[in-house]
């Protein structure tokens, strides 16, 4: 009976503790703060809450209740075709990885990659696969005597024709009359988002400077009274179009309604580009861009060749890097 009567009471205390507690949370609830102190987690709370409504959102419109804009605004821009040529060596994967990233942050641009390869190359196919981009993967292997070898200075042979030469057969064959821009983008330039902008809009032939190319600072149209009048270049100004392959876009337009025009690649060194460009425009025809060619927005970087004199040495002892590594 006692003990019955002392288990009451630790009850009935146990309870008025209970409701002691619920009745001072409910002042305290009811009392303005001073939140001064209390900053960091009020905004802990809005961050979590706009969460929570990012995330709402995105449910409502995948569930069509918010009615998406008719029209992708960035649909309607004219596509810039991107033609690469690459080729295997120690760097490819780098200088790919660097370019696709950057082409990632440009809207409406189709990557046409073209290996200097009898075959695709895993590689390649495996990059473009992952990098997010739209993409065509084409192959073309330089033929044995316009290839430049081993040890052969590198002005000797043109390089990259057969490559651009092939997309340009693909961009006539799939694409019909479609608002578009054709850029040839080496593998080891680099290039500025802003670049790819001023080329948008190309009609004809849109031509800019380029930094760090032909032994100079940069080499660019001289620009009066809106038009090219002449070429800043430290050599051959006489060439008909005395400009680097990353310094000029041309509209696809253009590139359908020319099918006989081709990268030439028995012409004399420094005229690849005139090859092209001769038989589509004429000087008073460019449209300079950049400001009246007055910014540098593409550089004509080149990457060192890696030195392997330790991975050799080695490979001699038998402990060279795994071979099936990619690199
Ligand atoms: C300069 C120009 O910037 C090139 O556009 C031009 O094709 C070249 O000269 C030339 O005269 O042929 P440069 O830096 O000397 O460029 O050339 P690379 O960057 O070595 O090659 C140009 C492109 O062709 C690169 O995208 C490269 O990957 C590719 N390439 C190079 C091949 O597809 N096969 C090769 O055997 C070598
Ligand atoms: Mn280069």
């Amino acid at each position: 009976m006692k003990m019955r009567l002392k288990l009451k009471s630790v009850f009935v205390l146990y309870f008025m503790v209970s409701l002691l507690g619920l009745i001072y949370a409910l002042m305290q609830l009811g009392q303005r703060c001073d939140c001064t102190g209390h900053d960091i987690p009020k905004e802990r709370v809005i961050s979590r809450l706009r969460g929570e409504l990012h995330r709402l959102q995105e449910q409502m419109r995948k569930s069509g209740e918010i009615q998406q804009p008719q029209k992708d605004p960035k649909s309607s821009l004219p596509t810039i075709f991107v033609i690469t040529p690459t080729y295997a060596r120690l760097v490819q994967k780098a200088e790919l990885t660097r370019l696709s990233q950057t082409f990632l942050h440009v809207p409406q641009l189709h990557w046409i990659v073209v290996e200097d390869s009898n075959h695709k190359t895993p590689l390649v196919r495996d990059l473009l696969a992952k990098s997010g981009l739209t993409y065509t993967h084409l192959h073309v292997a330089t033929a044995k005597e316009r290839k430049l070898q081993e040890g052969d200075p590198n002005w000797l042979k043109p390089r990259g024709v057969e490559q651009r030469n092939e997309a340009l057969h693909w961009l006539r064959q799939e694409t019909h009359k479609q608002q578009g821009v054709v850029y040839f983008a080496d593998d080891d330039n680099t290039y500025s988002l802003q670049l790819f902008e001023e080329m948008r809009n190309t009609q004809r032939v849109s031509v800019w400077p380029v930094g760090l190319v032909g032994g100079m600072k940069y080499e660019k149209p001289v620009v009066e009274g809106g038009k090219v009048v002449r070429f800043h270049t430290g050599w051959r100004p006489s060439r008909p179009f005395p400009m680097d392959m990353a310094g000029f876009a041309v509209s696809l337009k253009l590139v359908l309604a020319n099918p006989d025009s081709w990268f030439d690649g028995m012409a004399p060194m420094g005229f690849l580009e005139s090859s092209f460009l001769q038989g589509l425009v004429t000087m008073d025809q460019l449209e300079p861009k950049a400001d009246d060619c007055s910014l540098v927005l593409v550089w004509h970087t080149r990457t060192e060749k890696p030195k392997m004199k330790r991975e050799e040495a080695l490979q001699a002892q038998g402990l060279g890097s795994d071979p099936h590594m990619e690199v």
